[in-house]
């Protein structure tokens, strides 16, 4: 399971030797093998493979060529997906294997791939009539999971100084960005 061991297995065997190799012990390559080839998946996995790490490169590759094509794994043979909703099912829009504890994505990433966790902004942008209901979450989340824009990013200063020098913020007038210009009655 652990490739720590595994750096050392690759000193004194020449390329020749390794290439010639492949077809003959492809199936039965082990955890310690794969850093002989494939040193730079070994060092990405060793820097920011999480718990991917304990896992163990041939739990995931089960096979490999010439025997087995693509011998990639299905992410959801062990694990649940966020939600019913079928744009969770990608979990390579927003997971890399290799690197499972960062959260990147498109702008286009369907928002509703991220109500599976957060519901009211989602509903809350749904039902909003204004502009920014036509806008994905990635649009304003750009890139990184957690990733905010301020108003004036997209705006800039678009109300005179003097005036705006009065209030504590765009909220004030506008409410919050997901249920904007809408103020819900007082309970
Ligand atoms: C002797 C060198 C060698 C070793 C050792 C080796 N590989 Fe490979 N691996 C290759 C080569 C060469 C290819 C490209 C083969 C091809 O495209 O036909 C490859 C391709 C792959 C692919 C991509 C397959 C595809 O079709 O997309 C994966 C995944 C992979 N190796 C995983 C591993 C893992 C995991 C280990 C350790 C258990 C390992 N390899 C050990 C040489 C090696
Ligand atoms: C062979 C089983 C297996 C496969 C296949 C697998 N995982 Fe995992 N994954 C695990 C285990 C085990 C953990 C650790 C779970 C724990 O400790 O709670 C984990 C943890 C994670 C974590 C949390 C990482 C951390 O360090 O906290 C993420 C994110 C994740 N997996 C995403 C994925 C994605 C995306 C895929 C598909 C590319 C995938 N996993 C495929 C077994 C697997
Ligand atoms: C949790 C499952 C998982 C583990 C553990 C894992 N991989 Fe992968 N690996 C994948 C997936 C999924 C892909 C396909 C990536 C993609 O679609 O972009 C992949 C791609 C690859 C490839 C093809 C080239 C590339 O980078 O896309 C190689 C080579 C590879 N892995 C080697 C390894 C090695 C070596 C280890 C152990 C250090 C390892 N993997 C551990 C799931 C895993
Ligand atoms: C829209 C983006 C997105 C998609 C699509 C997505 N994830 Fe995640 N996933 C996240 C975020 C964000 C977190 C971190 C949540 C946190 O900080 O608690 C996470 C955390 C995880 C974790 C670790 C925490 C946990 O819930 O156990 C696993 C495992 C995981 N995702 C697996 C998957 C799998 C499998 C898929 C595909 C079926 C998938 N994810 C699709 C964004 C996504
Ligand atoms: C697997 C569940 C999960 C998914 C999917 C998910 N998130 Fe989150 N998100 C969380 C959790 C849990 C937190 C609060 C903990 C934290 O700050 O990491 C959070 C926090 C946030 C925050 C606030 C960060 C802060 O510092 O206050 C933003 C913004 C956010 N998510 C946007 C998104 C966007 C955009 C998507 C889709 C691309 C998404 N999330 C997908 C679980 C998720
Ligand atoms: C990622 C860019 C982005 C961010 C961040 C953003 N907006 Fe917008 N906003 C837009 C776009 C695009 C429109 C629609 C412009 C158009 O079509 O003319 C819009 C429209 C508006 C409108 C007009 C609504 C309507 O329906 O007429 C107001 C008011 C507004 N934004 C206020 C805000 C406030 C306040 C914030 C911060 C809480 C904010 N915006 C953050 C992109 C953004
Ligand atoms: C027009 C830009 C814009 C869009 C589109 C947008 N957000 Fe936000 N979001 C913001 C801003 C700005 C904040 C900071 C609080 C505020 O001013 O409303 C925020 C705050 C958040 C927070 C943390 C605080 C909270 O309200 O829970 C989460 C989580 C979040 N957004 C998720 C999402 C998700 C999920 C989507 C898509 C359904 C989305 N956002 C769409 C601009 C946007
Ligand atoms: C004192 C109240 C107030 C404050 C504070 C305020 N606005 Fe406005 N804003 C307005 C009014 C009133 C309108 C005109 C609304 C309309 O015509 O429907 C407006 C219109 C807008 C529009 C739409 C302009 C267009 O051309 O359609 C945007 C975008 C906007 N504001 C962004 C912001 C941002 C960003 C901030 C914070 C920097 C902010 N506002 C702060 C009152 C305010």
């Amino acid at each position: 399971m652990s490739t720590g061991r595994a750096r050392s297995l690759a000193v004194g065997i020449g390329l020749g030797v390794l290439m010639a190799g492949i077809a003959a012990a492809s199936a039965a390559y082990r955890d310690a093998d794969c850093v002989r080839c494939h040193r730079s998946q070994v060092e990405a996995m060793a820097k920011g493979g999480g718990k991917h790490v304990d896992v163990g490169c041939t739990s995931c590759h089960d096979g490999h060529p010439p025997e087995v094509r693509k011998p990639y794994p299905v992410c959801t043979g062990c694990h649940e997906p966020h939600s019913a909703d079928p744009s969770a099912a990608d979990c390579a829009a927003c997971h890399r294997a290799h690197a499972p504890k960062r959260v990147a994505y498109a702008v286009g990433v369907p928002s509703a791939a991220c109500g599976a966790c957060h519901q009211d902004a989602l509903a809350q942008l749904g039902a909003s009539t204004t502009k920014h209901g036509r806008l994905s979450c990635g649009v304003c989340h750009r890139a990184e999971h957690g990733a905010t824009m301020g108003c004036g990013d997209c705006h800039g200063r678009l109300h005179p100084e003097a005036i705006m020098a009065r209030f504590a913020g765009c909220a004030d007038c506008h409410h919050t960005a997901h249920d904007l210009n809408h103020w819900p009655a007082k309970p």
